[in-house]
């Protein structure tokens, strides 16, 4: 680059050709935007739709957290059963001497307490490893995590999942076993999912192991119990995503005149979450400059939920990279823990 043009790059309201954003310059300009543009997005398209990552402000995070002590809601109750009963396999099927706890997606931490509890327990050098995107998070996470286990290692990585995990797996040569629990995976289709692991094998080292969190098919009434409360906690929860953009955007949604609707469909296996227009109205959202318009009964898609067969796990692992090391049920056998182990030939 000539110093001329190297002089133009750096003051790009001039007549600069062309500048290259840096992260710094896109800090920022990310977090609000985003969400901004998925609810511009989302609700211009037909159907209309929202994603559900943005229910979990700090209130849809409170509400998550009701949701979990719920009768109805039985993946939480079967999962923590699944951990209490097997962490000491898990662990002693990891075991090595130093073994790091990656935790993708660590929620409010319980289960994850779990398995931490038993490690400092069983494993003799282990450190706890969580992963996200969200600063303010990791930091509630490590004062928490801090407090309830004063003897525990921990550094916890700010960043998408597997930059972190490709940053962690080539600084040292620890073994990592990676937690996916809470049925997070049932929010990917079938495709996203494949995609999704393989990166997770990309990331990691031959003979990491991963735990993943899978529900099952099971009565139906079960899965549409679970999704659509009788105290309608999760309804709350889901209309929270109006409230959102009420509160955050300048939005006019009335919360009285939608609701919240969940069905299961047995050809993709998914439970699907909805918002429904109770009648016909417009809504303005002020920082969008937008209206939009819904017709009675007109639906917003917020949510899918696969639910798994063992042989729809089996596929998934083998056409991944990697090798089932055990599988655990809860009693009733309606979720699953699978641990799995990375396969990688070595050249
Ligand atoms: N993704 C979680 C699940 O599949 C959380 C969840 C429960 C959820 N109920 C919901 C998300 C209703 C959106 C709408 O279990």
């Amino acid at each position: 680059m000539t110093a001329n043009a190297e002089a133009r790059n750096q003051n790009p309201g001039s007549d600069a050709a062309y500048r290259v954003l840096n992260a710094a310059d896109l800090e920022g300009a990310r977090g609000m935007r985003a969400f901004a543009l998925d609810v511009l997005n989302g609700l211009s398209e037909t159907p209309k739709r929202l994603s559900s990552r943005w229910i979990y402000d700090e209130h849809g995070s409170e509400l998550f957290s009701r949701i979990c002590e719920i009768d109805e809601y039985y993946p939480t109750r079967c999962e923590a059963e699944i951990l209490r009963n097997h962490a000491p396999d898990i662990l002693k099927r990891a075991g090595t001497d130093a073994l790091d706890i990656v935790d993708l997606g660590a929620g409010d931490g319980r289960k994850t307490n779990i398995v931490l509890d038993r490690a400092l327990k069983q494993v003799k050098d282990v450190r706890y490893v969580p992963i996200d995107i969200s600063e303010s998070a990791m930091a509630g996470l490590v004062a928490a995590t801090g407090q309830k286990f004063p003897a525990l290692k921990f550094s916890g990585i700010v960043a998408e999942y597997f930059d972190g995990l490709h940053w962690l797996s080539s600084t040292d040569d620890r073994k990592n076993l990676v937690l996916f629990l809470g049925s997070n995976i049932g929010n990917f289709n079938k495709v996203q999912a494949r995609v999704f692991l393989r990166q997770l094998w990309e990331a990691l080292n031959h003979g990491d192991q991963v735990l993943i969190g899978f529900d099952l098919k099971k009565d139906i009434e079960l899965l549409l119990a679970a999704y659509n409360d009788a105290q309608g906690v999760t309804a709350a929860f889901n209309k929270n995503l109006l409230k959102r953009i009420n509160r955050e955007l300048g939005g006019n949604f009335d919360m009285s005149a939608y609701r919240h609707y969940a069905t299961y469909d047995v050809f993709t296996g998914a439970v699907e979450s909805y918002i429904v227009s109770l009648k016909q109205q417009r809504v303005t959202i002020r920082d969008l400059q937008s209206s939009f318009d819904f017709d009675e009964w007109e639906p917003i898609h917020t949510e899918y939920s696969y639910k798994y067969l063992q042989k729809d796990i089996d596929a998934l692992a083998s056409g991944t990279g990697f090798k089932i090391i055990e599988q655990y049920y809860d009693n009733n056998g309606w979720f699953t823990d699978s641990l799995w182990q990375v396969e990688k030939q070595s050249v």
